[in-house]
């Protein structure tokens, strides 16, 4: 059993900006060796790797099915500790003028890059270790105009469920993280608003999401497969008319 932070690298995707470099400099700082996955921001990742000398990076556009088939044989002969899918994109559209190419760039990287990495990859881990996919409580609702987003986050839920119960019996666990509102470079202006709608009153930090990744692929999340997890400082579970009820004195 994985017990401690060991020389089998996580792979995380999307390390260069937001929830996923807080992903992958909290592992670092606290032991781990991480191979992260990155798009475009070649100055940050150029910036982490000067910092974290436990960093291998490797540049992959994952909307693109040749290159997540390019990464995965890649990383055929390392042996990985956990992945943690977490790179994801959010295109807006108009329902009236939906755009077919939103649909298929935003299931591609959200969903079906999470399943390729998988099940290209699950050789690569041994048991006790663990797979963590970033979803997000998008993927709980119905959207208005990011269907494709909410969609997909929707599936990589479900997938979660699946992945756990196909790799449960190997003793690798499958979880997923289902961040509210975060403030990070995907937040738009509207998403400012949401601090005041929140039962703790603010947004939350790429590093609490990173918390909860680090607790569930630790052994400290043993007989934790399957599940989500909302981090969303309880937005999703307020019903804004029953608030109001009782502001009224209802
Ligand atoms: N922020 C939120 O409020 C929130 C809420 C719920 C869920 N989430 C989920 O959390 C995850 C991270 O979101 P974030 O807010 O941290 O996003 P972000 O700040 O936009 O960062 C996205 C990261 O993913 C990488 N990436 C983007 N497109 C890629 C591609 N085609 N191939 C490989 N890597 C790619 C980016 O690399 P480059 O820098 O090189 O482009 C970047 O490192 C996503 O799955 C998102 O859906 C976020």
């Amino acid at each position: 059993m994985t017990t401690k932070p060991n020389e089998a690298p996580v792979l995380v995707t999307g390390v260069t900006r937001g929830i996923g470099k807080a992903i992958a400099v909290r592992l670092l700082t606290n032991g781990y060796h991480v191979v992260g996955v990155y798009n475009k921001s070649d100055d940050d990742a150029a910036k982490l790797l000067k910092v974290h000398k436990n960093l291998r990076i490797v540049k992959a556009d994952l909307t693109k099915r040749a290159a997540t088939r390019n990464l995965i044989k890649e990383l055929s002969t390392t042996k990985l500790q956990a992945i943690v899918n977490n790179a994801g994109l959010i295109d807006f559209e108009t329902f009236d003028s939906f755009d077919e190419r939103i649909w298929d760039k935003t299931i591609e990287l959200n969903i079906t890059a999470p399943l390729l990495l998988s099940t290209g990859l699950a050789k690569n881990l041994s048991k006790g270790s663990s797979i963590v996919n970033i979803a997000s409580t998008d993927g709980l609702t119905g959207s208005f105009a990011s269907m494709s987003y909410s969609a997909s986050k929707a599936a990589l839920i479900n997938l979660t469920k699946s992945l756990s119960n196909n790799l449960g019996p190997r003793g690798i666990r499958v979880n997923a993280v289902a961040p509210g509102w975060i403030n990070t470079g995907m937040a738009t202006p509207a998403s400012h608003e949401a601090s005041s709608l929140t039962p703790l009153g603010r947004n939350g930090t790429p590093d609490e999401v990173a918390k909860l990744v680090e607790f569930l692929i630790s052994d400290n999340a043993s007989f934790i497969t399957g599940s989500t997890y909302v981090v969303d400082g309880g937005y999703t579970n307020v019903d804004y008319i029953m608030k109001k009820e009782a502001a009224g004195g209802i």
